[in-house]
């Protein structure tokens, strides 16, 4: 089933209607549409199928609650209106789509994401999505429970091109670009490029965050910073900064198969959603 039906188009225009908002950040709620699609979809265990967009589950807690998702409220109240309008459609195919509209200016993932009907809708435990205080290890172990490669790991890692950190969301702060209205291959070149250097909070007790040596306006995480220290990721970065087709292209893929991860479908059943069925799985 695909979405390009008048229903779900009506539903895209909405989304880019809504997508600039000037005295929001950077003037644009697009990167954390980005980051809910994402948080929505990176609960998927490939252990037992458990997790994924399925059910749009970051609506009850414990996942409503995790600190990973700080931030992410913001992001579901923006489209409440638009489910609101458009009744019909599942939370879990908005979000979803939400993302791709944002996105799909600047890569083509036409044809990525279908609709979906919700049919498992148990709530994943909290502690599944990337900490950003850790290293390559962590970052395989979270990704590779998702069926990701190396190479999906730093493609998937260029989102950070877009958006920002918000101390009062996940406590880090400040960009990734001087860009982060455009989605671009610019996070790899600055990675190499720039020299990085930890942080100095003065005024308060920071995460450890790095900087770049230079205007000092641009920051990275722990976990982008073992992008460059882990040499096998470190391969990819370079080939990503040296072309940003090739990047698109493997960026396109690879988000298009997070989004879809865990989603089963019915096709007698549209935007069926229910609240969390049964207690949610302890592991
Ligand atoms: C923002 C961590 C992967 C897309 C953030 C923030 C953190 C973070 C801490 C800041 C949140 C805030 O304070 O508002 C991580 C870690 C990852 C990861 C540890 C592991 C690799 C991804 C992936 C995507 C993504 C795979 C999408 C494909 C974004 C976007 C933002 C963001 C677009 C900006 C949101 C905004 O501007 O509000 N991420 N992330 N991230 N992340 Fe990630």
């Amino acid at each position: 089933m695909s979405i390009v039906t008048p229903a779900y188009i009506q539903v895209e225009d909405d989304i880019r209607a809504i997508l600039r908002k000037p005295g929001y950040d950077n003037g644009n709620i697009g990167p954390v549409l980005v980051r809910l699609a994402w948080h929505s979809a990176g609960t998927f265990s490939g252990l037992d199928g458990s997790g994924g967009s399925n059910g749009a589950t970051m609506r009850f807690a414990p996942e409503s609650t995790d600190p990973a998702n700080a931030g992410l409220d913001i992001a579901r109240a923006f489209l409440e209106p638009i489910k609101q309008k458009h009744p019909w459609i599942s939370y879990a195919d908005l979000w979803t789509l939400a993302g791709v509209v944002s996105l799909r200016h600047w890569a083509d993932l036409a044809g990525q994401v279908e609709s979906g009907c919700p049919v498992r809708s148990r709530v994943p435990p909290n502690g599944r999505l990337p900490d950003a205080a850790l290293d390559a290890t962590h970052l395989r172990a979270i990704f590779g429970r998702m069926g990701f490669t190396d190479r999906d790991i730093v493609a998937l890692s260029g989102a950070h091109a877009l958006g920002m950190c918000h101390t009062d969301r996940s406590g880090y702060d400040g960009v990734w670009t001087h860009y982060p209205n455009q989605f671009s291959n610019l996070l790899y070149k600055n990675l190499l490029e720039m020299t990085w250097v930890k942080r100095d909070w003065d005024d308060w007790d920071g995460p450890e965050q790095y900087m770049n040596v230079g205007d000092e306006q641009l920051m990275m995480l722990p976990t982008d910073m073992a992008l460059i220290w882990d040499p096998e990721f470190k391969k990819y970065v370079e080939e990503y900064a040296a072309n940003q087709d090739v990047f698109f292209k493997d960026f396109s893929c690879a988000f298009g198969r997070l989004l879809e991860l865990g989603v089963t479908r019915d096709e007698n059943i549209e935007g069926h959603e229910e609240g969390p069925r049964g207690a949610p799985q302890n592991e």
